[in-house]
């Protein structure tokens, strides 16, 4: 992947350039989901993170709740050192592994939860990555994405890019919100992108909704019991 396109893992620098500028903001996208996960688990259950970037919502989770065992995933070997490192900094038990969520290298109904933020419109095809999601979910197991809405609004999109930790230099907020309109969200999934998908896997239950006040969708099911 490169800064304007959005297919593939991240490549070093742009590893770095998000964890340091953006994974903030992204980790209050992911704050509705992550109380829900907070509140809904049962005691020591195991949770994967399929995207895990440099970790910043898996270890906020394993902080709210460090009776979880929890697992991050990624494509790119350097977001699975920094989730380690963020997870020794932060004191959490976490194991993260390099691994594609094409194929994911871990086995059936091995999960009480699968999650995933912001890394799904990276995936080359999110149907697979979704249904690879539910084939490492046990029965009645949940499966949580959050992801940047394509239709979200001007003022959302400038709400959330003010949220980035960069130098306010004149004209860089616009650049960004240009940025973030056209090829983060404008390559990304809509609400009615992600009730085609989640209808389309072997859930029980499922629904899609706004994360609010952010450029962002929240899609929620629990896998079927046969
Ligand atoms: C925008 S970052 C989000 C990271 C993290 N979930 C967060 O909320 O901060 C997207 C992440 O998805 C990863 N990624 C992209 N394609 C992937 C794939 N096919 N399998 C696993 N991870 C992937 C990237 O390497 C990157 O770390």
């Amino acid at each position: 992947m490169h800064l304007f396109d959005m297919a593939g893992g991240y490549g070093f620098l742009e590893a770095f350039a998000y964890a340091k500028f953006v994974a903030p903001a992204v980790e209050s996208m992911g704050e509705p989901m992550l109380r829900r996960l907070e509140s809904s688990l049962p005691e020591g259950a195991r949770v994967v993170d399929i995207g895990c970037g440099g970790g910043n919502i898996l270890t906020a989770l394993g902080a709210l709740r460090p009776d979880l065992l929890l697992r991050g995933v990624d494509l790119h070997g350097s977001m699975v050192q920094r989730t380690r490192r963020l997870a020794s900094q932060r004191k959490v038990r976490v194991e993260a592994v390099e691994g594609d969520a094409m194929a994911l290298p871990f086995a059936d109904g091995e999960f009480d939860a699968a999650y995933s933020v912001a890394s799904i419109k990276h995936w080359p095809d999110a149907r697979r990555g979704l249904l690879e999601a539910s084939r490492v979910l046990r029965p009645g197991g949940s499966l949580l994405v959050v992801e940047a809405d394509r239709s979200c609004t001007h003022q959302e999109a400038y709400n959330f890019v003010g949220r980035w930790r960069v130098p306010r230099l004149p004209g860089l907020r616009g650049a960004m919100l240009m940025y973030f309109r056209t090829y983060v969200a404008g390559q990304s999934l809509d609400m009615a992108d992600a009730t085609r998908l989640f209808a389309g896997l072997s859930l029980s239950t499922f629904s899609v909704e706004k994360v609010a006040l952010m450029p962002a969708w929240m899609a929620a099911g629990q896998k079927a019991v046969q």
